[in-house]
């Protein structure tokens, strides 16, 4: 056929269809690939239906998640939270009538008890949205002894730093606050360099990062990205780590700049924590609009696709983070033999 093809149309003939016909083949796979997408996100994701058991369960992490961040604060803001309080008793009354409870559903009632004591300890009333009874049965069958929030100071939270592997990285963890000393460029190029040794698909090192150390440019990002809000004030530089999509071929590849991205970025906060220095992710799980404005903001490439914003600085004092309580192996891991 492409013998025949070839002496009907010559040579430069040939070659003129194939093109046009390659590009129409990827054209429609893209739209196929992506409209799939769609369906799937459409089907499964928590946002046009919330019946399964992950999804309650999702919505339970993203509500006493946000409880353990109120935590955090220098200063507890009484009765903070009302509507996740309430989202998650009503969450984990759905759980109790129609499911198993597990980790992450057991450490929800953890943080909504020490919620509960917190408050009585400091004679502030609740009982309009948290009862004194609905305390008493998540009191009576938590059996963790793990509060809502860690404390340590400079010193007990850098120990680890220089150990081993297992414990370098247990001891990272999401810092909110920081000092007002700043993070000088040297020491930014030296944590770059370090997070460069991230691994990219063919080594393509897709991944790009701005170091933003201009308060009214980081106020502007991180009013876009939403997350940080009540740590804002303490937060005086931040890096942006996007992707090019430039270096990506195949339709397949669609979403690879995401994971090369996310290796990045993991990279960057390992580097950082070797560093000594605090940081904190920030979600940027944007619509496009969101991404443009930024993009406009910080000037980046059309190409560009923002990973994630990381809040970052000094830390001292009493440092305080979410216990963020993970799953343990039989959530997670399944052996196929
Ligand atoms: C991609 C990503 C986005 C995140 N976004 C936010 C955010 O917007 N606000 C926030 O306070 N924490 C954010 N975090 C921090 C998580 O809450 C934190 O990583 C998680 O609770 C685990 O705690 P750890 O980092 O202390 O181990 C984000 C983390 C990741 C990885």
């Amino acid at each position: 056929m492409k013998y025949l093809l070839k002496k009907v149309l010559g040579e430069s003939g040939f070659d003129f269809l194939a093109i046009r016909f390659r590009f129409l083949r990827n054209l429609l796979a893209l739209f196929k690939n992506f409209f799939m997408d769609m369906c799937l996100y459409f089907k499964h994701s928590n946002v046009f239906s919330s019946d399964s058991f992950e999804k309650i369960e999702a919505r339970i992490i993203l509500n006493y998640h946000g409880i353990e961040k109120g935590f955090v604060h220098d200063k507890i803001r009484p009765r903070f939270a009302i509507k996740r309080v309430k989202n998650l008793i009503s969450d984990l009354q759905a759980i109790d009538e129609r499911y198993q409870h597990n980790s992450q559903t057991t450490i929800a009632q953890k943080v909504l008890i020490d919620y509960y004591e917190y408050h009585k300890k400091n004679n502030i009333a609740i009982g309009d949205y948290f009862s004194e009874e609905i305390y008493n049965i998540f009191k009576s069958r938590c059996v963790l002894k793990e509060k809502a929030f860690v404390e340590k100071n400079e010193a007990e939270y850098f120990s680890d730093v220089n150990k081993t592997f297992d414990l370098f990285s247990n001891s990272r963890k999401s810092i909110r606050s920081f000092t007002n000393e700043r993070i000088s460029e040297d020491v930014i190029k030296e944590v770059v360099d370090l997070a460069s040794n991230a691994p990219s698909v063919c080594n393509r090192q897709p991944a790009r990062v701005y170091f933003i150390n201009n308060k009214v440019l980081v106020n502007k990002v991180l009013d876009l990205q939403g997350g940080l809000t009540g740590f804002q004030n303490e937060i005086n530089q931040i890096f942006v780590v996007t992707v090019d999509r430039n270096y990506f071929y195949t339709i397949g590849e669609r979403n690879q700049f995401y994971i090369d991205g996310g290796i990045y970025l993991m990279n960057l906060m390992y580097a950082l924590h070797f560093k000594k220095i605090g940081c904190c992710p920030a979600n940027w799980g944007k619509t496009v609009d969101v991404d443009k404005e930024a993009q406009k903001i910080l000037n980046l490439k059309k190409s560009e696709k923002i990973i994630c914003v990381l809040a970052v600085g000094y830390v001292s004092g009493n440092i305080k983070y979410t216990l963020s309580k993970r799953r343990p192996l039989n959530e997670i891991l399944r052996v196929l033999e």
